[in-house]
């Protein structure tokens, strides 16, 4: 059975290269945490929370799935989220999803990859409520980078309709919800522009968004 002593060996060096410019980071850091976000992004390889907004350990709450799906009923996710709220205080939720999104092009051009399709059909449904302006475009690249940007959009949607958030908001907590895209081609994220620190602030982002389509 062959170990994976190249990762630990990696690990030791990003440990001590670590420890070399700030000696009691590691020390510091296992006394608490308090990050200040919560990020919630697909499972993709190729999209490192931490790496592409440049924190260190400590300062980003992570939660990934496959296709950066936020379900009402999902316990795993619900549970980062209340921790990361109530427990840890974050002030942010970012919601990024990512162009040529795996998950996404597979649920739109609904191809089975086995159990994951019943995860994916949350995808669909979104699909579905978008079917009309997606219809409009011919490129299916552009299609499915589209539906990678209106996934992220529903998904900070049903994070504000959660109702750990929704508490949190009516107890005057300051939280801001966000939807971002992340473009694996060129490495740079962008704000979707339907952002909210109320229900009613996202809800109206969220309309002028696609009413502007
Ligand atoms: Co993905």
């Amino acid at each position: 059975m062959s170990s994976l002593i190249h990762l630990l060996e990696n690990n030791r060096v990003w440990s001590e290269s670590v420890r070399s410019q700030m000696p009691d980071f590691f020390t510091k850091l296992s006394q608490q945490q308090a990050p200040e976000y919560l990020w919630i992004g697909c499972s993709d390889s190729r999209v490192p929370a931490n790496e592409i907004v440049g924190l260190l350990p400590g300062e980003l709450f992570v939660h990934r799935n496959v296709a950066n799906v936020v379900v009402h009923s999902d316990l795993n996710c619900l549970s980062v989220i209340q921790f990361a709220v109530e427990v840890l205080q974050v002030k942010h939720i970012i919601v990024c999803g990512h162009y040529g999104c795996g998950g996404v092009k597979f649920a739109l051009e609904d191809i089975e990859v086995g159990l994951a399709d019943n995860w994916l059909r949350h995808v669909q449904d979104v699909q579905q409520k978008h079917a009309r302006e997606l219809a409009q475009i011919d490129d299916q690249n552009v299609k499915i980078d589209r539906l990678c940007e209106l996934n992220a959009i529903e998904q900070a949607l049903h994070v504000g309709e959660t109702t750990i958030v929704q508490n949190a908001w009516k107890h005057g907590q300051e939280l801001t919800v966000h939807s971002w895209v992340y473009g694996l081609k060129d490495g740079l994220a962008h704000d979707l522009n339907v952002r909210g620190s109320s229900y009613e602030e996202i809800f109206e982002q969220y309309q002028k968004s696609l009413g502007s389509r």
